[in-house]
């Protein structure tokens, strides 16, 4: 039976996956609170819709630190492809790309930056997890030279989140693997980690042309601390409920880290985006567009490339959809008043 959604997917791509693989994805941490908030408060936020309005053409394309994108849908860095499907993150690019949209790779991918790029018919951003700065230089130079069109830094792994699911099934292994993937090394990467702080960009500025954005921020103070250190944005994010738990819904933290930014850099959001109505109320908040992780990696289980084609063409009409009914032609009619907030 043809998925009509994404929630489709989930169950499609449960049924085909390894049960221990299926709950490292799935999975929060402690009692999954902020996982589920994610969701609950998309569900909270009522729209306004505005009737007669001209929305027989609806203008879904946008620009991401200035590359071209035919949607304000992007991909989230997620670890481990492999886990899906063979052909992993380069099926997941070459999906991308089709779709006309950005993917971002994880340090933690189970193929090689250089190869998933050459796979890539669309433009990629790189996630950088620094744990050891030696490696994490390297990382930056090859991203830089396989044509990666910025850093994407992600600050709210100081450590792993508990993650009862795969402790219970004994999958701390695949923890270190994680670590590990992108780095080859027998150094425990773990204590580097956990030293970072704020200096961290002036670091990672110094060693990259490339734009910076900061991922996996919640709050209006540090927003202001990363632009004032340089990042060309910012991506409000809990890590899909898998850090800090009972930490606040991403989209309920958009609006302070909007504010906080106020027009020095970008926004954007991921966390609990499923339907083509939560990207919108996340564009009324001042996304300038949001990032999918888990739907990913349902499409890439169920059906491989043709799987995450297929749930990035869902969103993207989810979202024409939505932007017609709520009287928004274009991506700049999508304001604040389109929202009631709970
Ligand atoms: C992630 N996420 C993540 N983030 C990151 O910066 N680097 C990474 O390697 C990973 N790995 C990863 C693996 C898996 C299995 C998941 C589910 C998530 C977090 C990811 O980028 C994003 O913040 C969330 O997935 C967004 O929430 P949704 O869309 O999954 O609800
Ligand atoms: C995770 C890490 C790898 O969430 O980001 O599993």
């Amino acid at each position: 039976m043809e998925p009509i959604n994404v929630l489709e997917y989930e169950a499609l791509a449960q049924a085909r996956m390894v049960a221990s693989h299926w709950d490292y994805y799935a999975g929060g941490s402690d009692d999954e609170v902020t996982l589920r908030a994610n969701r609950a408060a998309f569900e909270r936020i009522r729209l306004r819709p505005r009737v007669l309005v001209d929305v027989s053409q609806i203008e879904l394309a946008t620009t991401v630190l200035g590359v071209p994108v035919q949607m304000p849908i992007l991909v989230a860095p997620t670890a481990l492809h492999g886990l899906a499907h063979d052909e992993g993150e380069c099926a997941t690019a070459r999906a991308a790309g089709a779709a006309g949209t950005l993917m971002t790779v994880s340090t933690s991918a189970t193929r090689h930056l250089e190869d998933i790029a050459q796979a890539a018919t669309g433009p990629l951003w790189f996630q950088l997890y620094i744990w050891t700065y030696r490696q994490a230089e390297e990382l930056v130079r090859r991203a830089e030279a396989a044509g990666y069109r910025a850093i994407v830094l992600t600050v709210d792994l100081p450590k792993m989140g508990n993650r009862e699911k795969d402790r219970r099934n004994g999958l701390h292994t695949l923890h270190s693997t994680i670590m590990r993937t992108a780095y080859e090394t027998e150094e425990d990467p773990a204590p580097i980690v956990a030293t970072l702080t704020w200096d961290v960009l002036d670091w990672l500025r110094a060693r990259t042309a490339l734009p910076v954005m900061v991922k996996g921020i919640l709050t209006a103070e540090d927003a202001a601390l990363a632009i004032e250190r340089g990042a060309a944005g910012v991506v409000v994010s809990n890590h899909g409920g898998r850090q800090l738990d009972t930490a606040i819904s991403a989209i309920e933290a958009l609006p302070e880290v909007v504010a906080a930014v106020a027009g020095r850099g970008e926004v954007y959001l991921d966390g609990g985006i499923r339907r083509g109505t939560d990207v919108l109320k996340a564009l009324a908040l001042g996304a300038r567009a949001v990032l999918v992780g888990r739907p990913i990696l349902w499409g890439l289980a169920a059906r491989g490339e043709e799987g995450v084609r297929h749930v990035l063409a869902l969103f993207h009409d989810e979202l024409e959809l939505a932007m017609g009914l709520a009287g928004c032609p274009t991506l700049a009619s999508v304001a604040p008043a389109l929202v009631r907030l709970p």
